[in-house]
């Protein structure tokens, strides 16, 4: 066998792609493509102390079916250098492009330098790629004094535009955690000041071609080129509302799972993930933890996947619930299902970490909506299970919980105890949502009032979250962008906080 051959039977086996010999020649043969392929952007993520995957998904017509791509597999190059400007390259290689994963490639790269900057492109058909920035995660043992992240939720396309991207990019954190609704897959309703097609995809046709309208914004593309990403989803990645094997309008499961095998496949390949989180059919599994050194341990759920069915249905006014149902508190009744919860309290029990982030999509501790009424949606309809973390946290004695979630288009910044005015267990920060349309301050103001765990909110401001943790605190910004109704606006401070090591309640700066 030929080098270039052994070369290219190596690159099929890490793509996972099965190809017969006319695949392998077309795959050699190829032209050059008169477009860009990479209109897409690249990214990378899930970084390790020796790598990190970098993604591309080649679309040379972002509108057309398959990106404009013919169904011949092609052959992408990459490349990775200690340097901005690709001159010291350590590491490259090759990885086939192929029509059943949407033309999208997963490389993940191996033996690299702990706890660095790298930078990466691509090239794939006589175009070579922008150049990404990322960075491994330091070493396991290793003594850290600083992570610096950004966490960011819900981009509702036609709702605004992503300065809140660009800015977050400009910040060059060392790792952006992606906490849900990537994509909405509602339709286009014209009332939004961004045009995208008005169908609502049920297929993976229609899935990938609502991913690329999303990837094809710059500031998006820029965010991801900027740093490593770590990404979850929540409902609107797949339907509305949707948990488990149902969603609001499709209470059959054979149905609805064709759905969802589809939206997780265009999930898969619109995302750097390993190669090991590839979907069967209509599973897919995403929780998972990362390792900052000894300083942070992220662990990410999926709040979606495999929770039981609405609480309280029959009871409810659309997500509204009494608090006193008594379905909420059942024992049985799981967010996360039963395997994720045993993975989550292993988490607990071995974490070396000085912060361990709990990163997931709610507002996670209690939120009266009015007296005696909560939502179903999220941790409050599944009361049992929340406690299960609450009680994990304290019999671990896991060190510094922090959760960090999105979801509900505000900001909110609070406490976590077990009982309502308990001892706080751990500190909690929500939102905002990068366009996604939020509420008036006057709600807001109001729910504040009404929950005396929350120590901060705002619904009118469009944003992220940047962290930054040391050995002995967390200081957390809300960033909020002054009008996501129009193009590059600017970005300030909100609200900050601190969080000191050891002491879960908030201070305000
Ligand atoms: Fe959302």
């Amino acid at each position: 066998m030929s080098s270039r051959r052994q070369l290219l039977v190596q690159a099929a086996a890490l793509a996972g792609a099965a190809l017969t010999p006319a695949a392998w020649s077309s795959a050699i043969a190829q032209t050059r493509m008169a477009d860009d392929p990479f209109g897409l952007g690249v990214a990378s993520g899930e970084p390790s102390p020796d790598g990190m995957v970098l993604w591309t998904r080649l679309a040379p017509k972002l509108r057309e079916p398959l990106g404009g791509m013919t169904p011949a597999p092609v052959t992408v190059r990459w490349e990775v250098a200690t340097d901005p400007a690709m001159r010291q390259t350590v590491a490259r290689g090759r990885a086939l492009a192929v029509a059943e994963a949407g033309h999208s490639i997963h490389v993940e790269v191996r033996g690299l330098s702990p706890g660095r900057e790298y930078w990466y492109r691509f090239n794939a058909a006589g175009h070579a790629s922008p150049i990404g920035r990322t960075r491994t995660s330091p070493a396991a043992d290793v003594a850290i004094d600083r992570l610096k992240l950004a966490y960011a939720s819900c981009q509702k396309y036609s709702a605004g535009y992503y300065s809140a991207h660009a800015v977050l990019a400009a910040d060059q954190p060392d790792l952006v955690l992606f906490l849900g609704d990537y994509i909405y897959e509602e339709a286009n309703t014209g009332r939004g000041v961004r045009a995208h097609p008005v169908a609502e995809p049920v297929d993976l046709a229609g899935y990938r071609e609502r991913y690329a309208w999303y990837k094809a914004d710059e500031n998006l593309q820029a965010a991801h080129a900027a740093a490593p990403w770590m990404v979850t989803w929540d409902d609107h990645e797949v339907a509305n509302d949707y948990g488990g094997d149902q969603d609001r309008t499709n209470p059959s499961p054979a149905t609805f799972l064709k759905r969802r095998a589809a939206a997780y496949q265009a999930f898969y390949e619109n995302m750097p993930l390993r190669r090991n989180r590839m979907p069967v059919g209509p599973d897919m599994l995403l929780y998972r933890s990362l390792d900052w050194g000894r300083l942070a341990q992220v662990q990410m759920l999926d709040t979606r996947q495999y929770r039981n069915h609405r609480t309280c249905e029959a009871v409810s006014e659309g997500k509204r619930i009494p608090a006193d149902c008594p379905e909420r508190s059942e024992p049985s009744r799981s967010l996360l299902g039963d395997p994720q919860e045993q993975w989550l309290q292993g988490r607990f029990r071995s974490t070396p970490a000085q912060w361990n982030l709990l990163a997931q999509q709610y507002l996670m501790g209690e939120l009266f909506s009015a007296p005696g009424k909560v939502g179903n949606d999220g941790w409050d309809g599944y009361v049992a299970s929340r406690r299960r973390v609450l009680e994990g946290w304290r019999d671990a004695k896991v060190s510094n919980p922090m959760v960090l979630g999105g979801d509900i288009h505000c900001f909110f910044a609070g406490e976590l105890s077990l009982e309502p005015g308990g001892k706080p267990l751990a500190s909690e920060f929500v939102g905002g949502s990068i366009s996604s349309l939020g509420r008036p301050n006057l709600d807001i103001n109001r729910l504040v009032a009404g929950n005396p765990r929350l120590k901060y909110g705002d619904g009118e401001s469009r944003g992220y979250g940047r962290v930054e943790i040391t050995p002995r605190a967390a200081t957390v910004t809300f960033r909020a962008v002054a009008d996501a109704l129009v193009p590059n606006s600017t970005v300030s401070d909100l609200a900050t906080f601190v969080v000191e090591a050891g002491n879960p309640e908030l201070k305000r700066v």
